[in-house]
């Protein structure tokens, strides 16, 4: 297999190579962006202070907030006629966050995206069904040309329409497919209900991400699928998928790319930065991005540092186990949707579709889990051993009610766990 050169470095190498680019990325974005320049003043620091890749803490870290104040261009750092794309994210509430980028940054994109394929199994000559939404998302037209700059066929489906997914599966016959792990789960319940294996589908390798999801959820895709099930992440505000990859042969957390991603894991509370293995928030800085450069972005995702292990020299990102912005706290205890995931995955009986509903009773916060049967299984006992679960590994005491089969929401893209009903 043939490894980018940046693959097969070792750490040392890596660092030469991202204190450069970082000492540019840090002037580039001083000279040309007034929000850093300000932001750098205030803090007193220069671009000349980053003398190794540790000074980075020494600047200020980035918010969605900053992106939303300088909307729409206001965070680009080269002439908009430079800007040859636009994405933009739409958010839950108030203005899309706006990225942008230039020639140089969608062949970079293209080329961390084809490199993240080539971990995950992919090889120039597959097809691949790609069922990420196409549009101002990012994951369509990432994986899209990410896949081309493989060499891979691509079929650029987008999402929904669940009945044809499984027709085009079935007849162009891809070996890869692309996709959010929700919507996974939606294509292979409908294999099912028109009566065909997902197993004897042509699909060897999913390539899932854009939304949390656990080793319970790869197990359950890999077993009703019969296919190596793959991690990718990003964010659109760094570049869109492709900032770090599960390799297919060690399954065990995701490599950072960084020669183009400067990853740190911060305490959100205090800011301080930690060491590697400790849980806290993934911050990143772009290390080639000219069109809009980000420094020490705060993600809001949680993870922790690993050493490289199938690239050594780059180091992993253990499975995002959720963001600090979906952290529901219930009467004082902390709960991540993912940890119900875990929990109805393995609830037999059970579809492994749920949803959350948070809810004021009297002055306090309730949780109502919503959970659906499988058809032709028995579940009667399913709610109780779910809430009893809950209680016993979280900690605290919810309700769950069972629903008839296909009831719950389906998503064709990023799937909304928490509904806030809170007064
Ligand atoms: O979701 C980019 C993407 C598309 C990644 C397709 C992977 C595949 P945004 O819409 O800006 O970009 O959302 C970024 O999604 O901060 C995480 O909270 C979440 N996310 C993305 N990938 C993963 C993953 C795209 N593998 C936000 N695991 C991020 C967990 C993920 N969360």
């Amino acid at each position: 297999m043939d490894l980018d050169e940046a693959e097969r470095m070792g750490v040392d190498e890596l660092r030469d190579l991202q204190l450069q680019r970082l000492r540019w990325t840090l002037r580039h974005a001083y000279e040309n962006v007034p929000h850093y320049r300000q932001a750098f003043d205030k803090a007193g620091v220069h671009p000349d202070d980053c003398r190794e890749p540790a000074d980075l803490a020494r600047f200020p870290t980035t918010s969605k907030a900053d992106l939303r104040e300088n909307y729409p261009f206001g965070m680009f750092a080269v002439p908009e006629a430079d800007v040859r794309r636009i994405h933009a994210s739409s958010g839950t509430t108030g203005r899309p966050t706006v990225v942008g980028y230039t020639r140089n940054d969608l062949d970079m994109w293209a080329s961390v995206v084809a490199r993240s394929i080539r971990a995950a199994g992919g090889r120039p000559g597959d097809r691949l069904h790609n069922a990420y939404g196409y549009g101002l998302f990012t994951g369509g037209l990432g994986a899209h040309y990410g896949a081309e700059k493989l060499g891979c066929t691509v079929i650029p489906v987008s999402g929904g329409m669940t009945p044809r997914q499984v027709q085009l599966i079935t007849d162009f016959r891809p070996r890869i497919i692309m996709v959010t792990p929700s919507y996974m789960l939606t294509v292979i319940d409908e294999f099912e209900k028109q009566g065909l294996d997902p197993r004897a589908s042509s699909l060897e390798i999913g390539i899932f991400g854009a939304e949390p999801w656990t080793e319970q959820m790869r197990r359950e895709m890999e077993e009703r699928a019969g296919i190596d099930a793959v991690d990718i992440y990003g964010l659109s505000e760094v570049i869109g998928p492709g900032v770090a990859q599960e390799c297919v042969e060690t399954k065990d957390g995701l490599h950072i790319w960084e020669d183009h991603f400067y990853p740190e894991v911060l305490d959100p509370e205090t800011g301080a930065v930690l060491r590697e293995g400790e849980l806290g928030e993934l911050v990143l800085t772009s290390l080639t991005k000219e069109a809009m450069p980000v420094i020490r972005y705060r993600t809001r995702d949680l993870t922790r540092l690993l050493p490289g292990t199938a690239r050594p020299g780059m180091r992993r990102m253990e499975k995002v186990t959720g963001r600090s912005d979906d952290m529901i706290i219930l009467r004082g205890v902390n709960l991540f949707p993912t940890q119900i995931e875990e929990i109805v995955l393995r609830t037999p009986g059970l579809a492994p579709h749920f949803q959350l509903v948070l809810s004021t009773r009297g002055r306090l916060d309730h949780l109502t889990v919503q959970v659906e049967t499988r058809p032709d299984h028995p579940a009667d006992r399913a709610a109780s051993a779910v809430a009893k679960a809950i209680k016993d590994t979280i900690g605290t005491s919810v309700e769950v009610v069972t629903v008839e089969p296909e009831t719950l929401p389906r998503s064709a893209g990023k799937i909304q766990r928490v509904i806030d009903q809170r007064s």
